[in-house]
């Protein structure tokens, strides 16, 4: 797999037999020795400190054998050993790096005949109908689950079956019923626009699962937005509107009776590569904007052009959830919505919760551990 190695002054070069090359610094490679000293064969975990790793550490020899590289560090008296595979596995060109990253499906209301689901009875009793819905929610933002028991505290236990609900003061679940004295617009016969819910928490909630359990009532279509594909529209569109929702931060607020939350957060949030990782817009809860005056107009101007994007038809796709019916969002990707409905026609009752997504995604991860 390893055809040559080359010693260069601050990085280690690798030359593949299957063609390029790869640079590893002396630094990174010695933090990342696997040898039993420096890491518990146990756990995996590093049994050093970061003032304990050589500031420049430099190999005195290294070699090829077999398949590994072998370096003998200078004035230490210790060897460190790295497989090709995993060198190749943590190869940090700008392509393996590409290569390395999630799988993201952007989608409009073309996919309404192909929705991300899954049948529930089948995903608790067979693994691999599992491990797809979990792919299917990592690359769509959202899925579908049919078959839901229509039982109260349904929602939570698909929530803890998947990830653990995060319990919040509107508690482990909530209903979405129409009310006459609501403290919440939700729980209104009102359309709501598409949103991504509660802003106003630090952390907001990773995914929202909706369980559908009565939906007599005419209207009340749910609406889904992909917030990425949006996003994606604005950069290609107004660049420069993209770059100022992904800078500045904007609050957001909620209060009742017994709660004071609030949060602030840029409305597009992007990694260091410049990808798009996150979508905070809620009008509802957006507070006073607080910047430097001369901000504000040119953030109104990028704000509204983002909003105009979030409701193209091209991007909204409308479903009507029938009872036993239960659909989960990646919050701060797929924004949600519903047309108004006529709550004297028929009842329209869904439960909801919220589950941290770092839950999610091990239970993904070990899936595909146990598979492989
Ligand atoms: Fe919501």
């Amino acid at each position: 797999m390893i055809q040559r190695l080359e010693q260069g002054e601050e990085a280690l070069t690798v030359t593949w037999c299957a063609g390029g090359e790869s640079r590893f610094p002396y630094l990174w490679l010695r933090d990342n020795c696997r040898c039993a000293l420096c890491r518990d064969p146990r756990n995996g975990q590093r049994l050093f400190d970061a003032l304990d790793l050589p500031a420049a550490p430099e190999p005195a020899a290294l070699r090829l054998e077999g398949e590994a590289v072998v370096i003998a560090w200078a004035g230490e008296g210790h060897d460190s050993r790295y497989g090709a595979s995993w060198l190749a596995a943590h190869d940090l060109s700008p392509a393996a790096r590409a290569r390395r990253r999630p799988e993201i499906l952007l989608w409009g209301r073309e996919i309404a005949n192909d929705l991300p689901r899954a049948n529930w009875p089948r995903v608790l009793a067979e693994p691999a109908v599992e491990l797809a819905l979990l792919r299917d929610l990592a690359r769509h933002g959202f899925a579908l689950l049919q078959g839901v028991p229509t039982e109260h505290g349904q929602v939570a236990v698909v929530g803890d079956r998947l990830g653990h609900v995060r319990v919040t003061n509107y508690g482990r679940l909530f209903d979405v019923v129409s009310q006459p004295n609501p403290n919440n617009l939700a729980n209104t016969a009102l359309a709501l626009d598409v949103h991504t819910d509660n802003p106003y928490r630090d952390p907001t909630p990773g995914l929202q699962l909706l369980h559908c359990l009565e939906c007599a009532a005419p209207g009340g279509e749910t609406v889904l937005v992909d917030g990425f594909r949006a996003a994606e529209e604005l950069r290609r569109r107004h660049p420069e509107d993209f770059a100022r929702l992904a800078r500045l931060p904007l609050a957001f607020h909620f209060a009742d009776a017994t709660a004071d939350l609030a949060a602030a957060t840029p409305v597009i949030g992007v990694d260091f590569d410049g990808h798009v990782t996150s979508v905070h817009f809620n009008n509802r809860s957006m507070s006073a904007l607080d910047l430097p005056e001369g901000e504000i107009l040119p953030w109104y101007e990028a704000y509204r052009h983002f909003a105009a994007i979030l409701r193209e038809p091209a991007g909204e796709l409308r479903l009507r959830l029938q009872p036993g019916d239960l659909i989960i969002m990646e919050n701060n990707r797929a924004l949600h919505g519903r047309t108004a409905f006529d709550p004297n026609l028929g009842r329209r009752h869904l439960q909801g919760c919220y589950v941290d997504k770092d839950g999610v995604e091990s239970r993904r991860r070990v899936l595909e551990r146990n598979m492989a």
